[in-house]
C-alpha cells in the first residue's frame, strides 16, 4: 500500500448512488438538495441517515422543520438533480426552476417528488455534529416505489451514468 492524501484514496469509492431530499420551511415553501452521503442505519424501525454541509439551506429548513422526503432520482431527473445540487434553495425555487413536479406526502410536510424510483417519508429523531456537515437521523414513516421501471442515477466522481437497479 501506498500513503496518500485523504482525497486521493476516497476518489476510490466511486461509483456513489445519488439521491434527492426535499424539506419545507416553516412557511411551506420546499427546497431539494442532492446528496450523495446517504446511508440505512436501521431496519427496526427503519432510519436513515443523511449528511447534510452547514451552510446549506436545507440545513437550515431541517431545523425550523425537522422532516424530509428522500428520493432517489431517476435517469429522466438528471438535470434536474444536477441543478438542485448547485444552486441553493436561498436564491431559487428549485420545483419551478427544475419542472419537478411536487406531490403531497402523507405524513410530512415536504412534498415528494414525482416520477422518483423510490421516495420514503422520514422525520428527524436525531442529530450528530460531524464538523462541517450533521448527520440527519430519519425514521422512515412510509415509503413508495415508481409504478414504472426507472434507472437510478449514480455518480463516478466527474461524470453520472444510470443504471438500472432490476
Ligand atoms: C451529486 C451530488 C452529491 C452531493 N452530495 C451532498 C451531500 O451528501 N451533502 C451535502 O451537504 N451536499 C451535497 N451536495 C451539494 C448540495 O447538493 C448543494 O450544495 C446544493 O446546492 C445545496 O442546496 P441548498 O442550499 O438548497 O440546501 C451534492 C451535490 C451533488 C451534485
Amino acid at each position: 500500500m501506498k500513503e496518500v492524501k485523504i482525497e486521493e484514496a476516497w476518489k476510490k469509492k466511486y461509483p456513489e448512488q445519488v439521491s434527492l431530499a426535499v424539506t419545507i420551511s416553516k412557511d411551506g415553501k420546499p427546497d431539494i438538495i442532492a446528496l450523495g452521503w446517504v446511508m440505512p442505519t436501521s431496519f427496526n424501525p427503519p432510519m436513515v441517515a443523511i449528511s447534510v454541509g452547514k451552510t446549506r439551506y436545507t440545513h437550515k429548513l431541517l431545523s425550523e422543520v425537522p422532516e424530509f422526503v428522500l428520493c432517489f432520482p431517476s435517469e429522466r431527473q438528471k438535470d434536474a438533480m444536477i441543478f438542485c445540487g448547485t444552486h441553493s434553495g436561498k436564491d431559487y425555487d428549485k420545483f419551478k426552476e427544475t419542472g419537478l413536479k411536487p406531490v403531497k406526502a402523507k405524513y410530512v410536510k415536504p412534498p415528494l417528488i414525482e416520477g422518483s424510483v423510490a421516495a420514503f417519508e422520514c422525520k428527524v429523531v436525531a442529530t450528530l455534529d460531524t464538523g462541517d456537515h450533521t448527520i440527519f437521523v430519519g425514521e422512515i414513516l412510509t415509503a413508495y416505489i415508481s409504478e414504472t421501471e426507472e434507472k437510478r442515477i449514480y455518480n463516478f466522481g466527474n461524470y453520472f451514468k444510470s443504471i438500472s437497479n432490476d
